[in-house]
C-alpha cells in the first residue's frame, strides 16, 4: 500500500511537472468532513476540481465515510488535525502554499452549546484566531498576483443577528449583531475576529452568514434528519414547545454554490447573507416530512407518520424566527438558489431512504449517548 509520505511526494512532483500556477494551488477547507463542508468538497470536485486539502479534527460530527469516493483522487488530501494547532497550521501553509482558505470547521449544534459551551469557544473563537494568524503570516510572504488572488473565506450563520418578531424585516448585512445562544455568541465573536484581521492587517477576508441548511449527509442531531430517522423507526418526533418557531431553509448545495460565488467574485472585507427565501414553521416542516414518508413508504406500519409528533419542553432561550434577505449576493454576485424547499426536501428524504449504510455508520455509540442526554430531560407537553 502507498504510504502517506509517498502519496505527498507523488503529488508535489505532479504539481511541479504541470508547472503549477497559483490559480491551481490548493485551497484549504477546514471542517470538510462535516455536513456542509463535505457537501462543499464533493461539489468542488464536481465543478472546480483543482487541488483541495481538507483539515478536519473528526469530532463526533466529522465523518470520513462521506468522502470515501475521493480516496483515489490525486487532487484530494485529507489531514486529520485541529484548527487550534498553530504548529500544524504553519506547516500546512508552508508546504501547500494555499491560494485560499474556506473555513467551515466549528462546533455547530445549539443544543450542545447550551449543555457544554466551552468547546464552542475553544474551536469557534480560538481555532478561528489560530487560522487567521497562520493565514496572515503566509499572506505577508506573498507578492504580485499571488497576493491579490489570496482569500480567506469564513462561513458563518444568521444566528449572529438574534431573533425576529413575526413582522420584522429579514436580516440584512447591516442588521446589528445580537447573538442569543452560546453557539451564536461564539460565531459572532469569530466573525468579529475575521473583520478585525481584514481591517487591521489587510487580510483579504470575506464572510457569508447563512440560514438553516438541509440535505444529504446531515448529522441526525439536527431537526430535519432527526425527524426523518425517528419517523422511519416509529419513534416519537420531538417538537420543541409549540413548534411555531420559524427557520429559513436552504438546500446545502445552494449554500456550496454561494460560497464558490463569493470565493470567485466576492469583494475582500465584505459580508454576504445567504438564504433560500423559504421561511417555514418547525411544525410544518415536520408535517411535510411525515407526508413525504407516507407517500414514499406507503406500506410502513408508521403511516400516518404524523401520529408520532410529540411536543416536548422548549430549548432554553429559543430564537423565535430567522429570515435572510439575500438581495446583496443575488444582485452583486449573481447567485440564486436552485432548489425550492419542496424539491430540496424531497431529494433529502429520498437520499436518506437510499443511504441506510451511511445512516447506520453515524447513529451508533456517541450518537446514542447524545440522544439520551438531550431528550431524556425534556418533559412531554400535552
Ligand atoms: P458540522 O458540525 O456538521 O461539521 C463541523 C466539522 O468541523 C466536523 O467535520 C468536525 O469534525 C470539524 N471540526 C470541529 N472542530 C474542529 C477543530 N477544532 N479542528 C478541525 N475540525 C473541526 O457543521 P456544519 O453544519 O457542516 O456547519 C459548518 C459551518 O457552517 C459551521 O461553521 C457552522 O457554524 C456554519 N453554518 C451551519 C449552518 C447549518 O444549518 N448547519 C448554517 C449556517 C452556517
Ligand atoms: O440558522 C443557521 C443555524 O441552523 C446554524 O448556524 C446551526 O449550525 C444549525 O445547527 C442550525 O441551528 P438551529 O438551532 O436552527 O437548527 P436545529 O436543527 O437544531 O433546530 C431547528 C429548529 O428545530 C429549531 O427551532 C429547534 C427545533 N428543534 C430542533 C431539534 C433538534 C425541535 O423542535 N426539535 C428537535 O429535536
Amino acid at each position: 500500500m502507498e504510504t502517506a509520505l509517498r502519496k505527498l511526494q507523488r503529488k508535489s512532483l505532479k504539481y511541479k511537472m504541470v508547472g503549477m500556477s497559483f490559480q491551481n494551488a490548493p485551497v484549504l477547507v477546514t471542517g470538510g468532513a462535516g455536513f456542509i463542508g463535505a457537501n462543499f468538497v464533493l461539489d468542488w470536485f464536481e465543478t472546480v476540481g483543482t487541488p483541495l486539502v481538507n483539515l478536519d479534527k473528526l469530532t463526533y460530527a466529522g465523518n470520513p465515510l462521506t468522502l470515501e469516493s475521493l480516496k483515489d483522487n490525486p487532487n484530494y488530501t485529507f489531514i486529520h488535525g485541529d484548527i487550534c494547532d498553530a504548529d500544524l497550521l504553519k506547516r500546512l501553509f508552508a508546504e501547500h502554499r494555499f491560494r485560499a482558505v474556506i473555513h467551515f470547521a466549528a462546533e455547530s449544534h445549539v443544543d450542545r452549546s447550551i449543555l457544554g459551551p466551552k468547546v464552542f469557544f475553544d474551536t469557534n473563537i480560538g481555532g478561528t484566531h489560530q487560522l487567521l494568524n497562520a493565514a496572515r503570516e503566509f499572506y505577508e510572504t506573498l507578492t504580485g498576483d499571488e497576493r491579490s488572488a489570496f482569500r480567506f473565506h469564513h462561513i458563518s450563520t444568521d444566528e449572529v443577528y438574534g431573533t425576529l418578531e413575526p413582522n420584522d424585516p429579514a436580516f440584512s448585512e447591516t442588521t446589528q449583531y445580537a447573538p442569543n445562544s452560546p453557539y451564536a455568541a461564539s460565531k459572532a465573536a469569530s466573525d468579529h475576529l475575521v473583520r478585525a484581521w481584514h481591517h487591521t492587517y489587510g487580510l483579504p477576508t470575506t464572510i457569508t452568514n447563512c440560514s438553516n441548511n438541509y440535505g444529504p449527509y446531515h448529522f441526525p442531531e439536527k431537526l430535519i434528519p432527526l425527524i426523518l430517522l425517528n419517523a422511519m423507526a416509529g419513534k416519537p418526533l420531538p417538537v420543541y414547545g409549540d413548534g411555531l418557531q420559524v427557520r429559513d431553509w436552504l438546500f446545502v448545495q445552494d449554500h456550496c454554490s454561494a460560497v464558490r460565488a463569493v470565493l470567485e467574485r466576492g469583494k475582500p472585507g465584505e459580508t454576504y447573507n445567504v438564504g433560500g427565501c423559504n421561511q417555514r414553521a418547525n411544525i410544518d416542516v415536520v408535517k411535510t416530512i411525515c407526508a413525504l414518508l407516507d407517500e414514499l413508504l406507503p406500506d410502513s406500519q408508521n403511516v400516518p407518520h404524523s401520529k408520532l409528533i410529540t411536543h416536548v419542553q422548549d430549548r432554553p432561550g429559543h430564537d423565535r424566527r430567522y429570515a435572510i434577505d439575500a438581495t446583496k449576493i443575488e444582485t452583486e454576485l449573481n447567485w440564486k438558489p436552485a432548489e425550492s424547499f419542496e424539491s430540496g426536501l424531497r431529494k433529502t428524504v429520498e437520499w436518506y431512504l437510499a443511504n441506510q449504510a451511511w445512516v447506520q455508520g453515524v447513529t451508533s455509540g456517541d450518537y446514542r449517548k447524545w440522544i439520551e442526554q438531550n431528550y431524556s430531560a425534556r418533559e412531554v407537553q400535552k
